[in-house]
């Protein structure tokens, strides 16, 4: 896709090398809800397991999402979750395949691929989800909101903002609090953004040859 117009910061290594977490934010900095949808329709240019995109987005901007999200997160989140512009749950959707004929037919009408191929990656990946049991489901939609939620930091600093990801909240709150089928939807990540009112810790990372074997 192309780069949108609210693109401040095209630097690969500025963006992604010197991202950290922000914990602290300024309050009154209004992202426009116009802004958040181009960062989640850039950071859904993330790949995911056979294109079914499993993942699935609650946006909290106003005092009525905010409320929500604070009655979720654990209280050594209430920082982050009280001054950011928006936070983002993202959660994983273990039905995405319901829908998944729909992207590839479109991709087939576009003319991007045959209708042979199209057929055969339903044939060969279709079965998979229609029959996966719930683990498989469940691992499958948290691995697409993982990746999904990463670029959604780095669509964060492209755009100006700082942000933080956390997984410290009740879990079993978010569907209900949000109006979600608990069934269907699992969370995976919260992303809190807006502009910074604190100098974050620079963290560290052990060292990659220990943690690297070559086969
Ligand atoms: C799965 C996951 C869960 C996290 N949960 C929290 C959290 O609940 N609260 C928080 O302040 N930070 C949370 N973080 C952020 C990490 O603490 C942070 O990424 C790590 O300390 C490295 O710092 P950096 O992001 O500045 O590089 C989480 C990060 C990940 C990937």
């Amino acid at each position: 896709m192309n780069a949108t117009k609210s693109i401040k910061n095209d630097s690969y290594t500025d963006v992604m090398l010197k991202r950290q977490s922000v914990r602290k934010f300024q309050p009154d900095v209004k992202i426009p809800r116009d802004e958040l949808m181009e960062l989640l329709k850039e950071a859904t240019t993330s790949p995911s397991a056979c294109n079914l995109q499993s993942w699935h987005f609650v946006v909290c901007d106003d005092d009525t999402g905010k409320k929500k999200a604070h009655s979720v997160v654990m209280p050594f989140n209430f920082p982050q979750t009280d001054t950011c512009s928006a936070i983002i749950f993202v959660l994983g959707d273990t039905q995405s395949y319901l829908k998944y004929r729909d992207v590839w037919n479109k991709m087939c009408d576009e003319g991007r691929i045959t209708p042979e191929k199209r057929d055969e990656v339903f044939q060969t990946f279709l079965p998979l989800y229609e029959h996966g049991d719930r683990d498989f489901l469940v691992k499958d939609s948290m691995i697409d909101a993982s990746m999904v939620s990463m670029q959604l930091l780095l669509a964060a600093r492209a755009h100006g903002y700082e942000a933080n990801p956390l997984a410290g909240y009740d879990a079993a709150k978010i569907a209900p609090t949000f109006g979600l089928d608990d069934k269907r939807y699992v969370p995976v990540m919260a992303i809190a953004i807006g502009k910074p009112a604190e100098t974050p810790i620079q963290s560290i990372r052990y060292d990659v040859a220990d943690l690297t074997d070559f086969a």
